[in-house]
């Protein structure tokens, strides 16, 4: 298409319209699937950013990507929220501590766990602290993976600043990390147990036979029909009995049509064995 037939076409700047161009764009050169998140959600926050660089259109950023690929991973870079923090929802982690893991790390000798949407790195960092508390470090798989590439490569820094680290306790803190100025710095030890890869959710190959899955906040941008999608394609990573933790908020209905039993707000088992048959 011609830069004059793709002006001519944008009636409406921001409009729905003018958005299609641009998912069009980003589906082509990244393969990522705009129309399986939220609409106007997305399109809102995109519009923010293409202003922001002084587009007066979905269209006229995407010549602007054509010209300068480096205005695709602005985009990329920001199109999703990656804000996270330790322990965020410390009720939910406390359920995960005693009543998931323990079972898991008694019955198992290697426990596989995936932070799937991990941003940058907060969720699994915590889930690594109370695993090296609870078992041989040795013994475990950790797998993090995200579709923001900036946020991956944050998460492999291991920086965190103090809002970021608050519902660490004092005893961990101080075991787990070094401070740095006003940051705090993951200890190299604890970052080297996790495996850190880009990885898009709706579109990439999953692994399998994980004990624990972790994805919070991450299927909320995403339209139902992808949800549905995603959280059987969760059970069918998760081994016999494992769990999938999501967000306090977030709630599969009717979740055994996909082979999910929900055990607390947020926590789903695969069929099969109990925790306690593993
Ligand atoms: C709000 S953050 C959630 C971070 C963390 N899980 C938490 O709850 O604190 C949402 C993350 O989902 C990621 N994300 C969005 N779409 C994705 C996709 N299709 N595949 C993988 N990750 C995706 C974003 O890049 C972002 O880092």
């Amino acid at each position: 298409m011609t830069h004059h037939q793709m002006e001519s076409r944008v009636a409406d700047p921001g409009s729905p319209e003018d958005y299609a161009v641009l998912q069009r764009a980003v589906k082509e050169r990244s393969g990522i699937d705009l129309s399986l998140y939220k609409p106007d959600q997305m399109r809102r926050r995109l519009w923010v950013i293409v202003q922001q660089a002084g587009s007066p259109s979905f269209t006229d950023y995407v010549m602007r990507i054509e010209r300068d690929e480096s205005a695709m991973s602005s985009l990329l870079d920001r199109m999703t929220i990656n804000v996270s923090e330790m322990f965020r929802n410390a009720k939910q982690w406390e359920i995960l501590q005693t009543e998931i893991l323990q079972e898991l790390c008694r019955q198992r000798h290697t426990v596989r766990v995936w932070s799937a949407g991990c941003a940058n790195g907060a969720e699994v960092y915590s889930i690594a602290i109370l695993l090296a508390k609870m078992a041989p470090i040795a013994s475990h798989f950790i797998l993090a993976t995200d579709i923001d590439r900036v946020s991956l490569n944050q998460a492999r820094q291991g920086l965190f600043s103090s809002d970021e680290i608050k519902g660490v306790a004092p005893p961990d803190l101080q075991r787990y990390f070094t401070p740095t100025g006003k940051n705090f710095l993951v200890n190299p030890w604890l970052v080297e147990r996790i495996t850190f890869q880009y990885h898009n959710l709706l579109s990439d190959p999953y692994l399998s036979g994980f004990n624990l899955i972790i994805c919070r906040n991450v299927l909320i941008y995403f339209v139902e029909t992808a949800k549905r999608l995603l959280y059987q394609r969760f059970s069918d990573a998760l081994s016999a009995g494992g769990v999938l933790f999501l967000g306090g908020t977030e709630i599969i209905f009717r979740c055994e049509d996909v082979g999910l039993h929900q055990m607390y707000p947020g926590f789903y088992r695969r069929e099969g064995h109990s925790l306690r048959e593993i």
